[in-house]
């Protein structure tokens, strides 16, 4: 049996331990640090929980960190690990280096899951890619693996971009239900309305430059909202926000931009 430990168990820690539950995982598989929502989730769900994060580590083969970004290093130095253990990060920004030298001998990979976790629905980021973690991983969606931890860094601004989709399908809803529309039938349709554009984009063999091509039939309605949105400058400053996560999840430190 593969023990999985959950060190640091706030807010992602517990969608993800909702997900791997969900799709079949066992509870006896698992294994949690003692703060936050340690105590909760292992009443609630009869997992194991360690006395302290020696334990933990001592007990799991694979352990999730899902500490905050400034805790992380700390949270894993001098925890005794081993040779053979694999230690994934989903701390945003925190860089493989440091957690490697702070787990050493354990194997140290980055994953960025998001909270749809816990409906197997998060397209998780994986660098770097260790086949093993795949089945593990995939219980939670997709698994996109990454070729170099500068490219990890740029596609955690999507982990990002997942709240600022959730503020415009709420834009969407509320103008909705200004203009008329049944709240519970505003919400729907705003959130099914970005599932469907997701699922054309990654479903479908065309090129989004395509795809969006077909929609916007001249002097129709899709082009009359996007003409507003390019005077409003909504690209340029979509861009902007996109910049300031990434350099705020860098830090202006030099990111390892592989071989
Ligand atoms: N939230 C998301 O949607 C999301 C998505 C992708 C990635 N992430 C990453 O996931 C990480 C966690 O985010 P979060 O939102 O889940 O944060 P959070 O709710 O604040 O949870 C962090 C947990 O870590 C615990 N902790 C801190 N130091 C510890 C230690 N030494 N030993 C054991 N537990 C410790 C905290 O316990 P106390 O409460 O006792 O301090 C807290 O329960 C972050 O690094 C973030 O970048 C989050």
């Amino acid at each position: 049996m593969t023990r999985i430990g959950f060190l640091g168990v706030g807010h992602l820690a517990q969608e993800i331990i909702d997900g791997l539950l969900r799709s079949g995982q066992p509870a006896s598989e698992l294994i949690l640090s003692s703060r936050g929502y340690g105590p909760k989730l292992a009443a609630r769900h009869g997992i194991d929980l360690a006395t302290d994060n020696l334990q933990l580590v001592a007990a799991a083969d694979i352990v999730l960190l899902a500490t905050r970004p400034r805790d992380a290093v700390a949270a894993v130095a001098g925890l005794g690990w081993r040779s053979g253990q694999i230690l994934i990060s989903a701390c945003a920004g925190v860089q493989l280096k440091e957690l490697r030298a702070a787990a050493a001998p354990a194997e140290v990979v980055r994953i960025m899951p998001l909270t749809a976790s816990s409906l197997g629905a998060s397209p998780t980021t994986l660098y770097p890619d260790l086949p093993e973690l795949r089945p593990l991983l995939g219980r939670l969606g997709s698994v996109i693996p990454l070729s170099h931890e500068a490219e990890f860094e740029t596609a955690t601004v999507s982990a990002a971009i997942y709240g600022w989709a959730q503020m415009l399908i709420g834009l969407g809803s509320d103008w909705s239900v200004a203009h008329g529309m049944q709240p519970d039938a505003a919400r729907r349709l705003a959130a099914e309305t970005f599932v469907a554009a997701g699922r054309m984009i990654a479903e479908r063999p065309e090129t989004g430059e395509a795809l969006l091509q077909s929609l916007v039939t001249p002097g129709g309605i899709t082009e009359c909202g996007l003409k507003v949105l390019a005077a409003e400058g909504v690209e340029a400053g979509w861009n902007r926000a996109c910049d300031a996560v990434l350099a705020k999840l860098t830090d202006g430190a030099p990111v390892d931009r592989g071989a």
